[in-house]
């Protein structure tokens, strides 16, 4: 028979449970209410949880918590839904510190940088790549992510792509395969024969193990018309777009993100008003999975580039995610607690707001129903703060305030 745990005495206990929010509680996530996945940003203060298996069985005021097979006593500290993190690029080998020096100096952030990575990526083997993206999700999991999305996209032959993909796939099932990073040096000047590449022989062999298409729409990358042949050719096997879009400059990355009901399109960093209209009649809702805005503030941070207007978002009705983008080049943070802390200083976001992104939100932009919320039927995956409310985890910057995870339904080993 399955065990059951109570935890009991949580101060504040996030739910994001669907129909849970009343006039009170509204916040971020309008638009979804009653039924399968998240529901609104919304909180029981005094609770408690019943864990069953790898599933939350309960969740309710203290006062009337169920009998349990074990307890623990939280002594008042807050419980969230584990984080979400909706987009990571963690199959990678080398590092690129001196260049975010550089940019600190003053020089700019161009997307050929990423064909460093890809070098040091080709030459490293399974066993070294395997170790480090092992070592990134080990990292991820003690800041409190649950969930994590894992792209390629540092390999761009169909050989280092394929190994890419599946040693992500030993790591996460949200795997994205993002051939369409940038043009490798081997096929400058021809981007034309890369897409074909990409959206053949790749795509091929990248297929099985991969959930996602993803492509960097920008200056420098790919543009419009052939990040619509990549996400074309994804989803015909079966793959579900995502981009990257309006990162270093504006462009037609979000329009065509929404044009092909993309789960997400990500950065939105130099949005049109017409991005913004289009996010916003995109928006998820209990008919429709929608277009997420997926904002990653550790770019912006590390590219030391303007942040994306979240406010303007949220106040036009898009949904909007957050996520750490962790990768080597312009992103080098596993932490949803730095993001979130960013987001509330510095875009404006409430602290409701930006914990509900980084949870809910980003179950949203992987289209899950199981995580991003703490409500019976959901996978048990939470995190417990060394601190009293969601507040804290801007209200504290860059103190480790995660206490446990829960992962499934069990504590992972530290
Ligand atoms: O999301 N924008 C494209 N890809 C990454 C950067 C990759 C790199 O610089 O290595 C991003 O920011
Ligand atoms: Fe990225």
């Amino acid at each position: 028979m399955t065990r059951s745990v109570l935890i009991d005495r949580i101060g504040e206990l996030v739910t994001n449970a669907p129909g849970a929010a009343d006039a009170a509680e509204s916040g971020p996530g309008g638009g979804l209410g009653a039924g399968d996945g998240p529901g609104r940003f919304a909180v029981i203060n005094d609770a408690a949880l019943v864990i069953e298996g790898d599933r939350i069985a309960w969740t309710g005021p203290s006062s009337r918590a169920p009998a349990a097979d074990e307890s623990v006593d939280a002594a008042g500290r807050a419980v969230l839904p584990g984080f979400v993190d909706s987009h990571a690029h963690l199959v990678f080998a080398g590092e690129r510190s001196a260049e975010f020096a550089a940019r600190m100096a003053g020089r700019g952030y161009a997307a050929g940088g990423i064909r460093s990575t890809v070098a040091a990526t080709r030459a490293a083997t399974d066993a070294d790549l395997r170790a480090g993206l092992r070592r990134l999700a080990a990292e991820m999991l003690a800041q409190g992510t649950t969930t994590f999305e894992c792209k390629s996209g540092y390999g761009l032959t169909v050989e280092d792509e394929a190994r890419s993909v599946a040693l992500a796939a030993e790591a996460t099932g949200e795997v994205t395969y993002l051939g369409a990073h940038v043009v490798p040096a081997e096929f400058e000047g021809d981007a034309g024969a890369y897409v074909d590449l990409v959206c053949g022989p790749m795509l091929d062999a990248c297929a099985p193990h991969a959930r996602w298409v993803d492509v960097f729409c920008e200056r420098g990358a790919f543009s419009v018309d052939e990040a619509r042949a990549v996400l074309t050719a994804g989803r015909a096997r079966g793959l579900i777009p995502r981009i990257h879009a309006s990162q270093l400059g504006p462009g037609q990355g979000v329009l065509l993100a929404v044009e092909l009901g993309a789960a997400s399109a990500d950065h939105c960093t130099f949005l049109t008003d017409a991005d913004v209209a289009a996010l916003a009649s995109a928006a998820p809702s209990p008919d429709a999975a929608g277009t997420v805005a997926t904002l990653l503030p550790g770019a912006e941070f590390g590219t030391r580039q303007p942040y994306p207007d979240a406010r303007r978002l949220l106040d036009a009705g898009a949904t909007v995610a957050l996520a750490s983008d962790c990768n080597p080049g312009s992103s080098y943070t596993s932490s949803m607690p730095f993001c979130i802390a960013v987001a509330v200083r510095d875009m404006h976001m409430t602290t409701s707001e930006a914990v509900w992104a980084a949870t809910a939100g980003g179950a949203l932009a992987l289209r899950r129903s199981d995580v991003g919320y703490l409500a019976p039927g959901a996978r048990a995956d939470l995190v417990m703060l060394n601190a009293p409310s969601h507040t804290y985890l801007a209200y504290r910057p860059g103190v480790p305030l995660v206490h446990a995870v829960w992962q499934s339904g069990t504590r992972p080993p530290h």
